[in-house]
């Protein structure tokens, strides 16, 4: 299936075979098309909606509505989107977290021309993965985002686990000025100079009062998405019986305590509750990312009579490789993340002090990498600020943190790194493009820190 890597006949070192079997072991290499095509229209237009606490909000939308529409296809058939463009500005929409062909991918000038004002451009493709994926634009997105234009698209299992409900949250932060409308200036010195564009109000599923209501005896798939610019939760489930069974889309080895998990914008986790309490007082869930500042996502109210949901197994992927020895392996790159003066936006954020000069410029790849081979990469913080670094069209593990091995059993495709932080990752690059690496906050990718690795 490697053809590049079989062909030249070079001779991999035992480590990266291993590697590469357990990859295998854990994610399938192909898609598995099963002929059923599932198409969907999408439109993205300027419109109010009676969002925020009801009131009159100008944004722009997926087909009128935010959160976008969510588009929900089974592991094996086809997605086709039909996506039409009316807003004032090119755009594109990338699938965010979903292995599919690169011209798929949604990166202007890279993988395809924007699609301007008035055209159709059509996506199509089958995700090898079954998960919690999302779809945003990747032109000017720190201000397409902010203003609305995101979607959830979620991919069943061949077999769904037979959870009594399946849910999404997702997750945003706006910022309102005085007259209670997006605050209309991007990419500020302020948000630049800092974590991003942080707002003053937060919504879920575009409610700042979002209630899940529940029956005793229900057991629920919780979809957490974070579509913020800026903004990283750590949702605090406590007092509930909750696990991590998937991040970024992809199923642990075994489930996880979600307390402090640190969803950072792009990140999604979704979470199994079960409720064998009896109805009460509603539970919040609040945010603890800043615990001093703990802000309310939603409350869930247990009410009505006792369900009957039969025991089964959380989900896991018993496959997902350790790559323990991963260490050993001497880092083929590392990445130097940093800010300074200058640019178009007066900051520019840099990846080994090269910053973005905006898609439709001529980039090299800040990286090329072996389809198939193991790869162990270095992120170095030589800043203060956050950055929730993500790869387009590849997930890989986390394996250290400030050069502490850290064991999560799962893979993932944004690792948040706090300031002045070293954090290493391990991947076996599966598909041969030219794709995305930069940080998710928006702020930051506009003004610089993006990159492409190029997978050969
Ligand atoms: Cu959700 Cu290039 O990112
Ligand atoms: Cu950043």
């Amino acid at each position: 299936l490697f053809h590049s890597a079989c062909q030249s006949g070079e001779k991999k070192p035992p480590q990266a075979e291993r590697a590469l079997r357990e990859f295998e072991g854990a994610y399938p290499l192909e898609a598995r098309p099963l002929g059923t095509v599932r198409t969907f229209d999408i439109v993205a237009e300027p419109t109010e909606v009676p969002l925020i606490d009801g009131q009159a909000l100008r944004v722009w939308a997926y087909n009128g509505q935010v959160p976008g529409p969510q588009l929900r296809i089974r592991l094996g058939e086809t997605l086709r989107v039909r996506f039409t463009n009316r807003l004032p500005q090119e755009t594109t929409i990338h699938w965010h977290g979903v292995r599919l062909p690169n011209a798929m991918d949604g990166v202007p000038h890279a993988t395809q021309k924007p699609v301007q004002p008035g055209e159709t451009f059509v996506y199509e493709f089958t995700p090898k993965d079954a998960g919690t994926f999302w779809f945003h634009p990747h032109v000017r997105s720190s201000e397409q985002v902010e203003r609305g234009l995101y979607g959830v698209l979620i991919v069943e299992d061949a077999e769904p686990p037979p959870y009594s409900r399946d849910v999404v949250w997702v997750i945003d932060d706006w910022l309102l000025d005085e007259t209670r409308q997006i605050f209309p200036r991007f990419n500020t010195r302020h948000d630049l100079a800092h974590d991003g564009r942080w707002g003053n109000v937060i919504t879920v599923n575009g409610r700042t009062d979002e209630v899940l209501r529940v029956r005793p005896g229900e057991r629920i798939r919780l979809r957490l998405l974070n579509a913020s610019n800026g903004r990283v939760v750590a949702p605090d489930f406590s007092g509930l019986q909750a696990k991590v069974i998937a991040v970024d889309g992809m199923y642990l080895r075994e489930p996880i305590d979600p307390s402090r998990f640190e969803l950072a914008p792009g990140n999604r986790v979704d979470i199994d509750l079960t409720f064998n309490q009896l109805s009460g007082e509603p539970l919040r869930v609040v945010d603890r990312f800043y615990a001093r500042q703990p802000n309310l996502l939603a409350s869930i109210l247990l009410e009505g009579d006792l369900v009957d949901t039969p025991a089964f197994a959380s989900p896991a992927r018993a496959h997902v490789p350790a790559w323990k020895e991963g260490l050993q392996v001497p880092e083929h790159h590392t990445f130097r993340l940093n800010a300074r003066g200058g640019g178009p936006l007066g900051i520019e954020w840099t990846i080994d002090g090269k910053a973005f000069a905006g898609h439709e410029h001529a980039h090299e790849a800040g990286l090329t990498l072996k389809q198939g081979q193991f790869y162990r990469l270095r992120y170095v913080n030589e800043s203060a600020r956050l950055h929730p670094i993500h790869l387009h069209g590849m997930f890989f593990r986390l394996l250290a943190r400030d050069g502490v091995p850290v064991n999560e059993p799962f893979f993932r495709d944004t690792v948040l790194v706090h300031g002045r932080e070293e954090v290493d990752i391990a991947l076996v690059p599966t598909d041969v493009g030219s794709w995305m690496m930069h940080c998710h906050i928006l702020e930051h990718a506009e003004a610089g820190m993006m990159t492409m690795i190029d997978v050969e």
